[in-house]
Order: C-alpha cells, then sequence, then structure tokens
C-alpha cells in the first residue's frame, strides 16, 4: 500500500473526495495515512478527525524561511513512511528543496486548464475571475505534479468544464469542483498507487 498524505489549508473538499473514494474502494492500492495543515483552523481538519485520518498542523510562520518548513515538512513525511503527497488546496509555497527531493512523488490540483490561469497569484477565486475576465467558453481542473516552478510540472489529468454566460467566479469555482476536481484528483491518486503513472520528460504516460 502506497501511504498518501494529503496537504490542506482550507475547506478540504477535495481531501473529502479522496475520504469518499477511498471508502468506495477507489484508491486502489493507497491509504490516506496522514492530513497536513498550515492552518490550525482549517475545516479540513474535521474532515480528517471525522475519518480518522491522523492530521497535523505546521505553520509556516512558525519557521524561519521556506527552507526550514520544507525541512521540517520533509522530516515530518520522511517519518510517516509517506509515498505519496497530494496537495488539496495547501496554500504554502514550497521550497525548492523539498520539491527536488520529493521529485515524482508530489501532485496538485489546479482549477483552470493549465497552461491557462497558472502560476503565481493564480489561487482560488482570482483563477475563475481571471477565467471569466478573459471570456473563454470552456475552463476545468489540471492534476499535475509538483516541480519547482508554480503549477509548472508534468500534467497527469484534465478535465474541461462549460462556462455558462451568467457565471459569477463562486458559481464556476463551484462547477469546477463539482464536475472537475473531485473526480480527477481520486482518479490520478488511485493511478499514482496502481503504479501506472510514468514521467517522460515533460509528459505523463499512463500505463
Ligand atoms: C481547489 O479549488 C483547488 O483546486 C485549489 O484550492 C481549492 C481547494 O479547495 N488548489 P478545497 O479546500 O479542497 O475545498
Amino acid at each position: 500500500m502506497v501511504k498518501i498524505a494529503v496537504m490542506v489549508s482550507g475547506g478540504g473538499t477535495n481531501l473529502q473526495a479522496l475520504i469518499d473514494a477511498e471508502r468506495r474502494g477507489e484508491l486502489k492500492n493507497g491509504e490516506l495515512s496522514a492530513v497536513i495543515s498550515s492552518n490550525a483552523d482549517a475545516y479540513a481538519l474535521k474532515r480528517a478527525n471525522r475519518a480518522f485520518i491522523p492530521s497535523y498542523v505546521l505553520r509556516r510562520h512558525d519557521f524561519g524561511s521556506t527552507e526550514a518548513y520544507g525541512q521540517a515538512l520533509a522530516e515530518m513525511l520522511e517519518q510517516l513512511d509517506i509515498g505519496l503527497v497530494v496537495l488539496a488546496g495547501f496554500m504554502t509555497v514550497l521550497s525548492s528543496d523539498f520539491c527536488r527531493r520529493f521529485e515524482g512523488r508530489i501532485m496538485n490540483i489546479h482549477p483552470s486548464l493549465i497552461p491557462s490561469f497558472c502560476g503565481p497569484g493564480f489561487y482560488g477565486l482570482h483563477v475563475h475571475e481571471a477565467a471569466l475576465a478573459k471570456g473563454v467558453k470552456v475552463t476545468g481542473a489540471t492534476v499535475h505534479f509538483v516541480s519547482e516552478v508554480v503549477d509548472g510540472g508534468a500534467i497527469i489529468l484534465q478535465k474541461a468544464v462549460a462556462v455558462q454566460q451568467d457565471d459569477t467566479p463562486e458559481v464556476l469555482q463551484k462547477r469546477v469542483m463539482q464536475e472537475a476536481e473531485w473526480k480527477l484528483l481520486p482518479h490520478a491518486v488511485s493511478l499514482f498507487c496502481e503504479g501506472r503513472l510514468q514521467i517522460e520528460g515533460e509528459r505523463v504516460k499512463i500505463l
């Protein structure tokens, strides 16, 4: 079994999608083993407790630098024998050292079709505001491996979602979550745990 750590900062609906998928037996060869939050008040921690998943709080401002934070996080993950790190609404930027140490073992979910509306500043509602401002007719979500470049790692799965004429950022965010994020993330995690994701340079091959 691959031990999975889910990193969160807020509501944790993507964590919930993973918990529900595990209960349905859809995380093949994977086990949700830890939830780590950068925020002690995150609702995601309640979801973890309800599902009896051990949870931990590691706050960025308790550390002097991004590097020190990454070091502490890496030590925690190694102690827990974690094989896959899933960033699910994790709002803290990770150090380059951390990204290199866990290369090929960290994935992130982003609420747009990368390479659109991604990179520094594109998080939360800002992503959907930008998509609506541009007038795109289709947006979606992307699960990708994490590299040192923000939102720049190899793409694992993507799913398109239609934009409706009278969408607000909030309405669009909800649709992207329901139709894309909550389905894509458990699927990508399961593929990883089954050993079916092969990274070939910029690309991910699904075996
Ligand atoms: C999601 O939109 C995810 O794509 C982004 O942050 C949001 C997290 O939401 N990275 P939740 O905490 O999983 O509800």
